[in-house]
């Protein structure tokens, strides 16, 4: 059998010298902001996974449909010898692809929750004893090495979680990516689409409340993490449709005025009643957009398939 390699590419102490970073950041400013990728620690993941298999939430069964009918030709476009995931969580979806790569040699997937990473890539040897799986706990919005795998490489970058990044800072990323790549090498791109607000709102705000506490679990990450004293109950979870920039936000509204300690910054955080503090923005995209986005950071879009009700797109794209 193979072995699974996790590799951590930051110091141990990164992850809390960044969190430390974006709560000073983010706390201290109007209106108030939270990075979403704070959410995944393992609970996060898990309640993540949860999410999935809502009801509302339309994204996964609409991407898992495209891959199960188009995977044949991504490998046939590709030829990958190597996949890389960015936020590759479960892993779950990425087996359909994996299955119908034939040359693939080494799967590499990349996410900050090293409790998906673990489960997901030990799953996976089990499953595919000849795949080398090579995971890497990181931040895909940073520099990101990779280890020396044989190409053609294939980035994938599923979910829709392209939309969690602002769009100053999906172009730095999509040049970021580009930079992985050798000319001739591929993207797969995971993008929600514009759709109706009632469909859209319902998504990121389910009857059962599991978006709710995915939500909080921000905070409760910022109690444990740096000793804060956030009381998740004292706040609602908030998910709105902005017509403007095509996005949804999800935010979380002080119940009342209040006063947060976070000792660990020596900081003292005051909600007014009612004011929002912003934790995920999710951008839904229209096939001109990406197309656009992609070129400019040199990825030409060769496919994009939709599911059969439109909701979701995948998008293959080459490094010219
Ligand atoms: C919306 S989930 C998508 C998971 C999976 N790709 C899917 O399609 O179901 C986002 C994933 O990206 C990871 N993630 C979020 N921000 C990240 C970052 N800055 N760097 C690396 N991973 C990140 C999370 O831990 C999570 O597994």
């Amino acid at each position: 059998m193979s072995p699974f390699l996790l590799t951590r590419t930051l110091p141990e102490d990164a992850t809390e010298a960044a969190l430390r970073a974006d709560v000073l950041r983010g706390l201290t400013r109007t209106p108030k902001t939270l990075p979403p990728k704070w959410f995944y620690d393992a609970h996060g993941s898990d309640l993540f996974e949860q999410i999935t298999e809502l009801p509302e939430y339309y994204p996964t069964r609409a991407e898992r449909e495209i891959l199960i009918a188009r995977s044949g030709e991504v490998a046939a476009a590709t030829g990958a010898r190597t996949l890389v995931e960015l936020g590759s969580g479960s892993s779950d979806k990425t087996r359909h692809l994996i299955e119908a790569l034939t040359d693939l040699r080494t799967y590499v997937p990349v996410d900050v929750s090293d409790s998906a990473l673990t489960q997901a890539g030990q799953a996976l040897i089990a499953e595919r004893p000849a795949l080398e799986v090579h995971a890497l706990i990181a931040d895909f919005t940073a520099r990101m090495t990779l280890p020396d795998t044989p190409g053609p490489r294939l980035v994938a970058f599923l979910g829709g979680t392209i939309g969690n990044l602002l769009p100053v800072e999906r172009a730095a990323f999509l040049a970021s990516v580009r930079a992985l790549l050798s000319p001739g090498d591929a993207l797969l791109l995971g993008t929600d689409l514009v759709k109706d607000e009632k469909v859209l709102v319902r998504a990121y705000d389910d009857a059962a409340g599991v978006t709710a506490a995915f939500n909080k679990n921000v905070l409760t990450v910022v109690n444990r993490e740096l000793g804060a004293d956030f009381d998740p109950g004292a706040f609602d979870h908030v998910a709105l449709w902005d017509a403007e920039n095509e996005w949804i936000e999800m935010r979380l509204r002080s119940r009342t005025e209040q006063s947060v300690k976070i000792p660990s910054l020596d900081l003292a955080v005051d909600f007014a009643a009612g004011e929002e503090l912003r934790t995920e923005v999710s951008a839904k995209f229209r096939r001109e957009g990406v197309r656009a986005e992609l070129s400019s950071a040199g990825l030409d879009l060769t496919h994009w398939w939709t599911d059969g009700e439109g909701r979701f797109a995948l998008s293959l794209s080459v490094a010219r």
